[in-house]
């Protein structure tokens, strides 16, 4: 689960400390932002806020940067990121398909995650897998070619152990 920022000052002196060893790189901002999501799990206002005032930028910077690149979120995210691939091969090879049937087994939409804290949905373009189409990609695990929604509730069990 996501940690929550609120009154959590080790997690933001963890995040003061990245600021401090990469504010004088020569594009220190993705890199810091990347570090701060894997410190709290996602990108929040007052998250935001805070590196805007450690670095001394406007925060709208921040939001621009956090809003362009797909790979950050403001929201909190599950456990598992289940990415599915829409680039052209697979979508045609029947990607929306697959979102609408992982959309049904999750019971969330795309964008959103499972109540339980385990999954969020979301799509990426081509992960150079296409022979698969259509893929999905969780973690480091690289799915193609799932014939059937057994199958799929199948691969999706493996992640609830
Ligand atoms: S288009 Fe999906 S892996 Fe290439």
């Amino acid at each position: 689960m996501a940690n929550t920022p609120k009154n959590n000052g080790a997690l933001y002196k963890q995040l003061k400390k990245v600021i401090e060893s990469k504010k004088d790189l020569r594009e220190p901002l993705i890199e810091i932002l990347r570090e701060a999501q894997e410190i709290f799990g996602y990108l929040p206002r007052e998250v935001q806020e805070f590196i805007a005032e450690e670095m001394k930028i406007p925060v709208g910077r921040i939001y621009g940067v956090v809003t362009f690149y797909n790979f950050f979120s403001m929201e909190p995210r599950g456990k598992h990121i289940v990415n599915v691939c829409t680039g052209t091969a697979c979508y045609v090879k029947g990607a929306p398909r697959l979102i609408q049937q992982l959309e049904e087994i999750l019971q969330i939409k795309m964008g959103e995650t499972t109540e339980d804290g385990l999954f969020t949905l979301t799509s990426v373009r081509c992960v150079g897998a296409c022979s698969l189409a259509p893929v999905f990609v969780i973690g480091e695990d690289t799915y193609g070619r799932i014939e059937t929604r057994d199958q799929l509730i199948k691969v999706l069990e493996e992640y609830r152990k």
